[in-house]
């Protein structure tokens, strides 16, 4: 292939779409791709989708519909525009897709993205392609590394996928169906990597898979655990934060509890999701652990590193969830005093356990429970901020903010950190003194005065008017 085409790459679900989006965008750059930022002109449309609920599954279809439009008009003109649909429900309809949506070229699953340029050259040749076959060959291998100035553009924090795939089986969910077994990257592939986007300037790696902390990779003396890697990584220069996400009670292992305790690049922050406060459910849910195991993961976590703070997520309405059950649900998140978690309305999916019961929940107490689980993790979140108020932590500049003269970075909680701060400090990690919590974000000074920073009655009213 030559000349400059437009990829055009729209994601949806989780951390892990974002990640393989921006290989797949990498990896069509070597074939001479442009990345697009609108769909308009592109000549090769990719909707990286989630199957996880319902919702997200639909929106694709949605999304295709306005794609139809834009090809048509493409043709029109005689520009011939490729539609590929990649991801997770590329992987769990396959074929089924082209059927319902004609508009589309190629369906690729998650295993098979380096194989993109080949597919899209056969599309254009000969006609519609699935391709949803779990490959021999190592994925990773083949996609290409990003550029250093698509690093740049990218930010001062960076995902890079360490395990896919989940041996769990959950009752309710897709993801070891359309992501396949548990699968990690040799430990070297993986420091090449980081070393790479520190190299461009990332300061920030958070190590991602569906079941992270289940990571068993090739290290050059047999497998490392997930605790190994993360001092590796922490070795590499220029990181100086680390996260991993998404992490299974289960797999919570000494080592890594004791990594939260030694390994100061590694943040104080956590997302464990628990999904319910009921053992009945979390039985049902094929979970493997009780809420009182849970608790207790969270105790070693607490006790290697006093300041930790955790997330969750819930699913509300599971089938045979009594409102006892929710009430045990509702009473973790304060228990724990969760900074945050996300809340979901039990989606019966195709091909799982849970989706055959003949107990499922009704609509109406599923929408009751959402609201009432996320005000009571509202009011944690608002607390959990209101005690970061007066505390100085470091944070990290990613961007200016939306006022003049202001930056926003990251707190090692993840908050959004407003401050009145110099441009050269972006990509910077600065201690900051907080002196204000909105819902969602947090306001600071600088701990040691910047070159021009803005008098406090001036920063006080802007920041009023930034949070209404
Ligand atoms: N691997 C992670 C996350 C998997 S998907 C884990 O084990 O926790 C992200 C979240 O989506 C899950 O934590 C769960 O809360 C939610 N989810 C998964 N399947 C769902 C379903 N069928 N209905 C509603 N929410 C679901
Ligand atoms: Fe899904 Fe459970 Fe695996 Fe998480 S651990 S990806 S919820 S099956
Ligand atoms: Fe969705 Fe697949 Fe991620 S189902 S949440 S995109 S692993």
């Amino acid at each position: 292939m030559s000349g400059t085409r437009k990829l055009h790459i729209k994601s949806f679900g989780c951390q892990m779409n974002v990640y393989d989006s921006q290989r797949m965008t990498d990896t069509m750059a070597r074939e001479g791709y442009a990345e697009a930022a609108a769909p308009d002109d592109a000549d090769l449309i990719v909707l990286n989708t989630c199957h996880i609920r319902e919702k997200a599954a639909e929106k694709v279809y949605s999304e295709l519909g306005r794609i139809r439009r834009l090809k048509e008009d493409a043709a029109r003109d005689g520009r011939k525009v490729i539609v590929a649909v990649a991801g997770c429900v590329a992987q769990a309809e396959g074929e089924e897709i082209i059927r319902r949506a004609p508009v589309v070229d190629l369906v690729l699953g998650p295993q098979n993205y380096h194989r993109l340029p080949d597919l899209v050259t056969r599309a254009a040749r000969d006609g519609k392609i699935v391709d949803t076959e779990f490959p021999v060959e190592d994925k990773f291998a083949h996609l290409a590394p990003a550029s250093r100035a698509a690093t740049r553009a990218r930010g001062v924090t960076a995902f890079v996928t360490v395990q896919e795939g989940c041996d769990k089986f959950c009752t309710f969910c897709v993801v070891p169906y359309t992501r396949g077994a548990e699968v990690s990257r040799p430990v070297a592939q993986i420091v090449d990597e980081v070393a790479r986007l520190a190299d461009a300037g990332v300061r920030e790696v958070t190590l991602i898979g569906q079941n992270v902390n289940a990571y068993h990779g090739e290290g050059p003396d047999g497998a490392w655990p997930l605790a190994r890697l993360l001092h590796r990584v922490a070795q590499v220069p220029g990181i100086a934060r680390l996260r991993y996400a998404t992490s299974h009670p289960r797999d919570m292992s000494d080592d890594l509890v004791a990594a939260h305790r030694d390994l100061p690049a590694l943040m104080p922050q956590l997302h464990l999701p628990v999904q319910s406060g009921s053992d009945r459910i979390l039985a049902v849910m094929n979970r493997r652990h009780t809420r009182a195991d849970y608790l207790d993961v969270i105790a070693r976590l607490k006790d290697a590193r006093p300041d930790m703070a955790f997330s969750s997520d819930f699913i509300v309405g599971s089938p045979g969830e009594t409102e006892a059950d929710f009430a045990a649900t509702l009473a973790i998140v304060g228990e724990v005093g969760y900074a945050g978690a996300f809340s979901f309305k039990y989606s019966p999916r195709p091909g799982t356990p849970a989706a055959e019961r003949d107990d499922q929940v009704d609509e109406a107490a599923k929408v009751e429970r959402l609201a009432r689980l996320q005000a009571e993790i509202d009011r944690n979140q608002a607390a959990f901020n209101a005690r970061c108020v007066g505390r100085s932590f470091d944070v990290l500049f990613e961007k200016p903010g939306r006022l003049p003269g202001q930056l926003v970075g990251r707190s090692p909680y993840l908050q959004p950190v407003n401050v009145m701060a110099p441009a050269s400090l972006i990509g910077e990690l600065a201690a900051v003194t907080i002196t204000r919590a909105g819902p969602n974000s947090l306001f600071g000074e600088l701990a040691h005065p910047a070159p021009h920073r803005v008098a406090a009655p001036e920063l006080a009213r802007l920041e009023t008017t930034l949070e209404t």
